[in-house]
């Protein structure tokens, strides 16, 4: 089962201009999201209560003023909040004598924020904003790409988050190798939901760190349902790197990673090369976790050791806390402390 209550990335402003939808898959259920021709963003179930054709097969339409999913099989309308609104084969009697609205499909809560668009998973209204991006201001990524790993959620989170794999699965020019490894302290702290590798100077086996200047501080937080910062900061100016690990469905995760940046040096690059290196990047931990399905199958008893794999286990401590805090309806308490980890990558 997947966390609930809590608002999840489903797809970038970019992706949608006025009067478009697209589908996508949302923790095992699917979703249409949509951009009504007021600019306003909205998603609903992507199923037509009708006979279950998807409704993002069909289009958008304005209807005095008002936008509305037509489907595709019979032209049955819904007004964004879901409500059905309209039944072409309906003669105009039955039109007046049977109440339309009560028919629909689910809507989500969303937010549209720093070129982000997040859906709210839960049965009640959200208790919680959407993640604040700091150092980014209004301003809307400057760079998106995505992969799908074959996997659940859960080796997704961990296999980005994890330290030790670096210098084994990462090791082109530009990043680190193996020989390049070294102790680490970092120190750690909670945040809201998570838990952040307190702002520090990076490690200086890395070429692109050394590239940006001086004495870079980087930030790096963690926060559930998996959505993980990297705060970069160089004489005022930032480079901050959003991933979202969602759940497409059990057996598949979306990474999604959106750029922001106001220092010069990410100008020196096209942009087109900024995302060829991500995309390398990320597709190293796509194909080490994918190979690591082929073990799973025989579902193994995993090890997690200190202090490489201590985020790991707050990741999961922080999933059992919020669960418990939701059957018993008490407050969630984090249960991630300050600590220094010490590991060599
Ligand atoms: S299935 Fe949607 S209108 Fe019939
Ligand atoms: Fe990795």
């Amino acid at each position: 089962m997947f966390l609930s209550d809590l608002w999840y990335f489903g797809a970038t402003s970019a992706q949608l201009a006025d009067g478009q939808h697209l589908h996508v898959e949302l923790l095992g259920q699917p979703v249409l999201i949509g951009r009504g021709f007021d600019g306003e963003v909205f998603a609903l179930r992507d199923i037509c209560p009708h006979r279950a054709i998807l409704l993002s097969g069909g289009r958008l339409v304005e209807r005095e003023g008002e936008t509305l999913v037509e489907c595709p099989y019979h032209g049955w309308r819904f007004t964004t909040g879901g409500k059905c609104a309209g039944i072409p084969s309906l003669t105009e009697q039955q039109a007046a004598e049977r109440d339309i609205s009560k028919i629909g499909t689910k809507s989500f809560h969303v937010r549209e924020q720093q070129g982000l668009i997040w859906i709210y998973q839960g049965d009640d209204a959200p208790n919680h904003d959407p993640i604040w991006l700091d150092m980014v201001g209004e301003t809307t990524p400057k760079l998106t790409t995505s992969t799908v790993f074959d996997c659940h959620v859960d080796h997704a989170v961990i296999g980005l988050m994890d330290p030790a794999h670096i210098g084994f699965i990462h090791r082109q020019w530009w990043w680190r190798t193996e020989k390049s490894m070294h102790e680490k302290a970092k120190k750690f702290g909670p945040v809201t939901r998570g838990f952040t590798m307190l702002p520090h100077v990076p490690s200086s086996n890395s070429f692109l760190y050394r590239l940006l200047g001086s004495k870079p501080q980087t930030e790096i937080r963690f926060q559930l349902p998996g959505i993980r910062v990297e705060y970069i900061e160089v004489g005022g100016r930032h480079v901050v790197g959003f991933t979202a690990v969602t759940p497409v469905n059990q057996n598949k995760t979306r990474i999604s990673i959106s750029m922001y940046w106001d220092h010069p040096v990410m100008g020196l690059f096209p942009k087109a090369l900024v995302k060829k290196g991500l995309d390398t990047f990320v597709g190293q931990d796509r194909d080490a976790v994918n190979a690591q399905q082929k073990g799973l199958a025989y579902d193994p008893k995993l090890m997690l050791i200190h202090d490489a794999d201590v985020q790991a286990k707050w990741y999961f401590s922080l999933k059992k806390a919020w669960e418990e805090a939701k059957q018993s309806g008490t407050e969630f308490s984090n249960p991630v402390r300050a600590k220094t980890l010490h590991w060599r990558s």
